[in-house]
């Protein structure tokens, strides 16, 4: 999806800052990025289409001179194809205003049809351009104050927006709005800035504070002036970002997936360790979770929603709860729920799961089900995301940021989270003893030394054994059961998403209602067969498998020679209670999609087609 990085400083060069934020924020994926300054009353703007790089080296050839203001912004083509001239910034006809927007205007048709009549020339598709006319159009009856103008036009305006505009006849400040597409403003020292993610900006600040919906600000090199939706001033407290930038750097690897695959291990202890009591065999989460023992008593049900990697997270949420708290659960995609009968919500709690918390289907979901009168617990990894802001309760993951598109360590840290959750329940409850509760927790602590064996030399070679398999066919299947029938469906997105070998996940069970019709010699089958009350109901599937000749890659417990002994290539795994195996078997399949996608030279970080946070529906 689209990036907006800006900022306005008391003096410097503020260019190569915008430029370094945009490129922070290349994973959420784009077709072209440009960049707008303010200097001697006019506004010069470069965009290009393609990667950064290539704006920069056309800022290279046709520079810009320095400026203290600066508006960036990476498009992810809706309104228009990815050219240059749809890329943004955009101006108005007369260049006298500069936007950059994230989101849809979706009544740009008929503005643009209006302003057409009133004389405004368009040069691109966009609905952008529409915007930044509709602002000039409004800049004169306002006296020319840019803030005015844009509350002026934002009435107009139907759709989400989160949008960043200079004027030509002021280089000391920014105006910014939003409207269901996030945006944070960063406080620096002699510099304020504005950004879609806060990755964007930690090269310039630590200190940020969120624009909420409907809301404008004025920023200068020295202040953040907030006006809610009837113009009056609001204070906002500034918050500390404990992200580093380092953080958010690949630090030596070729690949940003592959640092976030390994910092799985870490990620179990951010996300539980300091949540758990295991004198009273028991959780903790913060006071924004603020359900106590009383308020989880009087659900009937839990219901969990998300979209992509997140719903897999959401499937096994429900089977973390089932199993510790006995407690029925329902999955529902997010996308979906929206367009179902508005059925009472009666006494069931909603959790929204989200890595960014900023998916549109979910903050959707969220917000109907909150209109129908139900309470959202929100479980995301972005501290002042949507998410976490509106939801009625939180639980962060604390992952620390996720730049890969491709979705792992924030999956891992959802599922840690979810179990801790269904433990907590189960022991609200009464249905976990405190020794039971104990005894989870303890397998939980245990779980992190035995990851270490998936990082070996020898699960490295497994790796690549597993991929000479996959990486020749165009299709293939992944099969699991119980807790591990999400992960079948998560190792198959994960390899659609990165290496665009078609793979669909199934629970095994499924397999012979269908999908056995594609088993052949060029088909291979990836199964999840590690110790559980569905080991051997796998074991059949592979030989089903097998007696078809399509090829096995198996994940099974270390020391598995029946399944090793029936597959073609074996991903070694600790063995560990069958409760904890999807974060265990997830690991391996996060790896091969990796291994595959590197082998077939794509682009692991940014797939083709998607964006890291799809902030439309
Ligand atoms: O930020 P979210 O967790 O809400 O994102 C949901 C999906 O868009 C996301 O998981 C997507 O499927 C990833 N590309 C998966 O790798």
């Amino acid at each position: 999806m689209c990036g907006i990085v800006a900022a306005v400083g008391r003096e410097g060069n503020v260019v190569p800052s915008v430029i370094q934020g945009l490129k922070t924020l290349e994973y959420r994926g784009y077709d072209s990025a440009g960049v707008a300054i303010v200097s001697d009353g006019a506004i010069q703007v470069r965009r290009r289409t393609g990667k950064i790089a290539v704006l920069e080296e056309d800022l290279g050839q046709n520079g810009l001179p320095e400026s203290s203001i600066a508006l960036a912004h990476t498009r992810w083509a809706t309104h228009g194809a990815p050219e240059d001239r749809n890329a943004h910034p955009h101006r108005d006809h007369l260049e006298k205003v500069v936007v950059v927007h994230n989101g849809i205007i979706e009544n740009y048709a008929e503005l643009r049809a209006e302003l057409q009549e009133a004389g405004h020339e368009f040069s691109s598709d966009t609905d952008t351009e529409v915007l930044a006319n509709l602002v000039a159009s409004l800049l004169e009856e306002n006296s020319g104050d840019l803030h005015a103008a844009i509350r002026a036009a934002l009435p107009r305006v139907h759709g989400a927006y989160a949008l960043v505009a200079a004027s030509a006849s002021d280089s000391d400040s920014l105006v910014i709005a939003r409207h269901d597409s996030p945006l944070v403003v960063g406080i620096g020292d002699g510099v304020t800035c504005a950004a879609s993610d806060m990755p964007a900006l930690l090269g310039l600040t630590r200190e940020f504070l969120v624009l909420e919906n409907g809301e404008t600000a004025i920023l200068t090199p020295d202040s953040c002036q907030i006006y809610d939706p009837n113009n009056q001033t609001i204070e906002r407290a500034v918050q500390h970002c404990d992200w580093t930038p380092e953080q958010a750097e690949k630090g030596g690897y070729p690949h940003f997936m592959l640092k976030e695959i390994e910092e799985q291990p870490d990620v179990l202890a951010r996300t539980a360790f300091d949540r758990l009591h295991d004198a009273e065999g028991d959780v903790e989460f913060e006071s924004e979770f603020g359900l106590d023992d009383q308020a989880l008593c009087v659900f009937s049900r839990l219901r969990f929603m998300a979209m992509g990697t997140s719903f897999h997270s959401a499937m096994l949420g429900k089977l973390f709860l089932e199993e510790f708290a006995q407690l029925p659960g329902d999955v529902v995609n997010a996308s979906e729920f929206l367009y179902s009968p508005k059925l009472k919500e009666g006494d069931a709690l909603t959790v929204i799961i989200s890595q960014s918390g900023e998916t549109a289907d979910s903050l959707r979901a969220m917000r109907e089900v909150q209109s129908r009168g139900g309470k959202v617990l929100g479980i995301c990894n972005v501290r002042g995301s949507t998410l976490d802001r509106e939801a009625d309760h939180v639980v962060l993951t604390h992952c620390g940021p996720e730049v890969g598109v491709a979705s792992t360590k924030a999956f891992f840290g959802q599922l840690a989270a979810l179990y801790l959750l269904a433990l907590r329940v189960g022991r609200a409850r009464g249905v976990l003893s405190q020794e039971q509760g104990f005894e989870l927790l303890s397998d939980l602590r245990h779980l992190r030394p035995k990851l270490d064996a998936l990082f070996s030399e020898a699960a490295a070679q497994a790796v690549q054994k597993a991929a000479d398999i996959l990486a020749p066919v165009n299709s293939c299947l992944f099969l699991g059961r119980g807790f591990n029938h999400p992960i079948a469906m998560e190792g198959a997105l994960k390899l659609k998403e990165i290496s665009y070998i078609h793979a669909e996940g199934y629970p095994a069970g499924e397999m012979k209602h269908g999908p056995i019709a594609l088993i052949d010699d060029s088909f291979p089958v990836v199964a999840i067969a590690t110790p559980g009350r569905t080991y051997e109901k796998m074991v059949s599937n592979i030989e089903e498998v097998r007696a078809r000749s399509g090829a096995v890659v198996a994940v099974a417990a270390e020391g598995d020679e029946k399944v090793s002994g029936l597959a073609d290539a074996t991903l070694f795994v600790p063995e560990v209670p069958e409760h904890l195996s999807p974060l265990v078997n997830v690991i391996p399949l996060q790896q091969l999609s990796y291994e595959v996608a590197k082998r077939l030279g794509k682009d692991v970080d940014q797939p083709r087609n998607l964006a890291k946070s799809v902030t439309v529906e």
